[in-house]
């Protein structure tokens, strides 16, 4: 499975198109902007998508999906608890254990809420990576105090990828670069301290931080 990331928008959000380069099946995930540049992309390498991923109903995480849905003629992806907060079509609703496949890879679907309450991530065991959304970032993991989020969902979120991925898993996150998990280990102490079950879950920002962080 190749593996793109183009980043656009003002909070620097990573888009991913995953694709096999024998088949050119490819799914895009979070395309938040810039839907023409997307695809372009996908023009250039003569790609088949076969479905737009949403790890989350967030906008600068879905804004340019109904775009792209038009133009590929392809679906969108979601959870159905996030779908119920998003404006635009879902074509199909995916809930733990889901598997998607490119050419001979597969893509899990994972439950992780807490940033919000439908959050999704795509993991694949054969090429040791997962996109993890708002969930888990390199440095830091998402706020957990938005409408539909929960400190202990994202406690247990973080537990369960901790417990799935072995230190030369990838992370690809919705914000950030990519990082081994060994890394995130090592260096995240969100991520730590949500393991270790002390984290003090983001609550003392002040409505504005909190507005420009969604
Ligand atoms: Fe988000």
């Amino acid at each position: 499975m190749h593996i793109i990331r183009k980043t656009f928008g003002e909070m620097d959000n990573n888009c991913y198109i995953l694709f096999d380069r024998d088949g050119g099946e490819a799914y895009i995930i979070d395309p938040g902007y810039e839907a023409k540049k997307i695809e372009a992309v996908i023009r250039k390498h003569r790609l088949c998508v076969q479905g737009i991923l949403a790890t989350h109903h967030h906008y600068d995480h879905t804004d340019a999906c109904e775009q792209l849905r038009k133009d590929l003629g392809t679906c969108v992806f979601m959870s159905g608890k996030d779908a119920k907060h998003y404006k635009g079509t879902v074509d199909r609703l995916l809930s733990e254990g889901d598997v998607l496949k490119i050419g001979e890879e597969v893509l899990r679907v994972i439950e992780t809420p807490g940033h919000t309450d439908g959050g999704l991530s795509f993991l694949c065991d054969t090429s040791k990576c997962i996109f993890t959304g708002d969930t888990l970032f390199s440095t830091d993991t998402g706020y957990a105090i938005f409408e539909t989020g929960s400190p202990d969902d994202m406690e247990r979120s973080v537990k369960k990828i901790s417990t799935l991925l072995s230190d030369d898993y990838v992370v690809w996150p919705g914000h950030e670069e990519n990082a081994t998990m060994a890394f995130i280990r090592r260096h995240n102490r969100d991520f730590m301290e949500y393991v270790q079950g002390i984290h003090p879950a983001h609550t003392k920002m002040d409505p504005e931080s909190i507005r420009k962080s969604q």
